[in-house]
């Protein structure tokens, strides 16, 4: 079952209200015809004794009496009545399906961001963030024009055009079958138009996520873009990718808009043959058939939009059903849920890691990027993996880190296959520090916890302390609960590095992997991050990828890429 037929489903409760209300008061609308046919009536015939049989029956079932005139008013503020009555219900039933809005969006956007979360890194790697993203903009968008655009307003015509087509009914059948008939040649001659919706959906989809493609990778380049003079082809791409799902949406908009005038055109030829069907019905009476005339006309009146509304709705579906398929997709594919926060075993001393016969290739690339290596990582001591740009190196360090699977080959950690052992388990005595050094647009604490929870203060202190952050964070206006800016831009590059290095030493790693942790930085900031790194290495197996020279002399074994 798709997600958001899930998410339905738990709400079966606020679908189950809709239609009640919806029933009700397509049942009010239904009453209130009755009583304008039967204040028509009695408006044309004026006495009570010449009404219809039916009509008749209807009086006398209400048990109400009095003079044509008092019954005439009767009726006249029973339809009023039952209006207001209507609308009352109508709104109700608004309002469930607004909450039931909230719900599925936010079901669905909470699935979505669980399976993001956790996906495999390799797959997740070759999904852009901003197309990522752009699941979260989709499924709000899907969720909000199926509840409130489509739901509730189908639940509400469909049963309306039932309470129609049984009030016709009662004033005519041969009226009832003309205006079936006319319905479905339009409800299958409309079929096309859909069609045309859906590739219209499926423009939308695809350049919404190219959008969300575009857009965070050039936002995210802010210093880039005012430096190199792009800045004009990347808006011009912007532009374009936006002018195309736009362009979809007028499309699908026009689409949905060519709905109603067709239905005009052929209401006005049902009305044509309808007409004539009361004119030879009735034989001539022409004064006979001036009520029926009349409530046929304010029931169509009153169809109309219904019908309107549900071939729009169809519309409105077509348009979606891809981007319902794509968060389909996104979901479909079974990944292991978030691990629960068990306490995990933590390795006792550093441990040996020796790499084995490794191979390794990315998905959908013929080369090897690791072949056949073998090396070993001792415990207690700085080993340093040294090798050219594209050697190898950063994929290494993931390897290590479980981010990605050998293609062949092993990693035994003290002895015991890296495969067997529990992700959670390896990561908890995994630190990891990459180039990169990416922070939050938040405060420093927030950025050594990164989310984690159960640290005390201490422990923090510690971290902080062993990467040297108290030094400079002492000297910042709001110590721990300074934001840092957009990834960390009001920092210097060495002391992100600190942060990121505190960050990793949180949980006391008996692993720490760095990758190329000192590039960006100058030979004296490096230097005091290698004096750092030589302490923590005294219990701790440290990793560091490196192409520089610098790091040499502090590494206790050398491994070459
Ligand atoms: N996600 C990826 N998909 C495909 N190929 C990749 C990916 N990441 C790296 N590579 C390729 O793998 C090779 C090794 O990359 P990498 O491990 O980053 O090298 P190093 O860290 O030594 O500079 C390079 O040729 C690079 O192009
Ligand atoms: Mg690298």
């Amino acid at each position: 079952m798709s997600l958001i037929g899930v998410a339905l489903r738990e709400r079966w409760n606020h679908l189950l209200l809709i239609s009640f209300l919806n029933a009700v008061s397509a049942f009010l609308e239904g009453t209130t015809m009755v009583a304008l046919l039967l204040a028509l009536n009695i408006l044309f015939e004026q006495t009570l004794a010449d009404l219809g049989t039916w009509p008749a029956a209807i009086v006398e079932w209400l048990g109400v009496s009095g003079s044509a005139n008092s019954l005439f008013v009767f009726f006249i503020i029973t339809a009023i009545a039952l209006q207001i009555t209507k609308s009352c219900t109508e709104f109700v039933s608004r309002v469930v399906s607004t909450r039931l809005r909230t719900h599925v969006s936010l079901y669905v956007q909470s699935e979505i961001t669980s399976r993001l979360l956790s996906f495999d890194y390799g797959d997740l790697s070759r999904i852009s963030v901003g197309t990522q993203n752009s699941y979260f903009v989709i499924a709000d968008q899907v969720s909000k024009q199926l509840t409130i655009t489509i739901i509730n307003p189908l639940i509400n015509s469909t049963f309306f055009i039932l309470v129609y087509l049984i009030v016709l009914m009662a004033i005519s059948p041969e009226v009832t079958l003309v205006a079936a008939a006319c319905g479905l040649l339009l409800w299958m001659s409309l079929g096309s138009i859909y069609g045309m919706s859906k590739k219209g959906g499926t423009k939308i989809a695809e350049g919404e996520q190219e959008l969300g493609r575009l857009v965070i990778d050039y936002l995210s380049a802010a210093k880039l873009l005012r430096i190199y003079p792009a800045a004009n082809i990347f808006k011009k791409q912007i532009d374009n990718v936006r002018k195309r799902v736009l362009e979809a949406h007028q499309f699908t908009r026009i689409l949905e808009q060519m709905v109603a005038p067709a239905i005009d055109v052929l209401f006005i030829v049902t009305i044509g043959v309808i007409f004539s069907v009361i004119y030879f019905s009735f034989d001539g009476e022409i004064a006979k058939a001036v009520p029926t005339t009349g409530v046929v006309l304010v029931v169509f009146n009153r169809l109309l939009p219904h019908f309107k509304q549900i071939n729009t709705m169809r519309s409105t579906y077509a348009g979606l059903t891809s981007r319902i398929e794509k968060i389909g997709k996104l979901v479909s594919e079974p990944v292991p849920r978030l691990p629960a926060d068990l306490i995990r075993p933590r390795y006792s001393s550093s441990p040996r890691i020796e790499i084995k016969n490794l191979f390794f290739s990315y998905p959908k690339v013929d080369q090897m990027t690791i072949s056949n290596m073998n090396c070993c990582f001792q415990p207690g001591s700085i080993n340093l993996v040294k090798g050219q740009s594209g050697s190898g190196k950063s994929t290494l360090i993931n390897i290590v880190a479980k981010l990605y699977i050998p293609t062949d080959g092993r990693i035994n950690v003290d002895g015991v296959n890296l495969e067997t052992i529990d992700k959670s388990v390896w990561l908890d005595n995994l630190g990891y520090v990459d180039q990169e050094c990416f922070l939050l647009n938040s405060t420093i604490a927030e950025n050594i916890l990164f989310g984690r929870e159960g640290y005390s203060d201490h422990e923090i202190e510690e971290a902080c302390e062993l990467a040297e952050v108290n030094e400079f964070v002492g000297g910042l206006q709001n110590n721990f609960n300074t934001v840092v800016g957009d990834r960390g831009l009001s920092l210097s590059g060495g002391q992100r590095q600190r942060i990121v290095l505190a960050r990793a030493l949180l949980n006391k790693p008996r692993v720490l992997l760095l990758d190329e942790p000192t590039s960006a930085l100058d030979i004296a900031t490096e230097t005091k991050f290698l004096k750092t790194l030589v302490q923590i290495a005294s219990d701790c197996t440290v990793i560091m990828a490196s192409h520089r020279d610098t790091p040499d002399k502090y590494a206790h074994f050398i491994v070459n890429v």
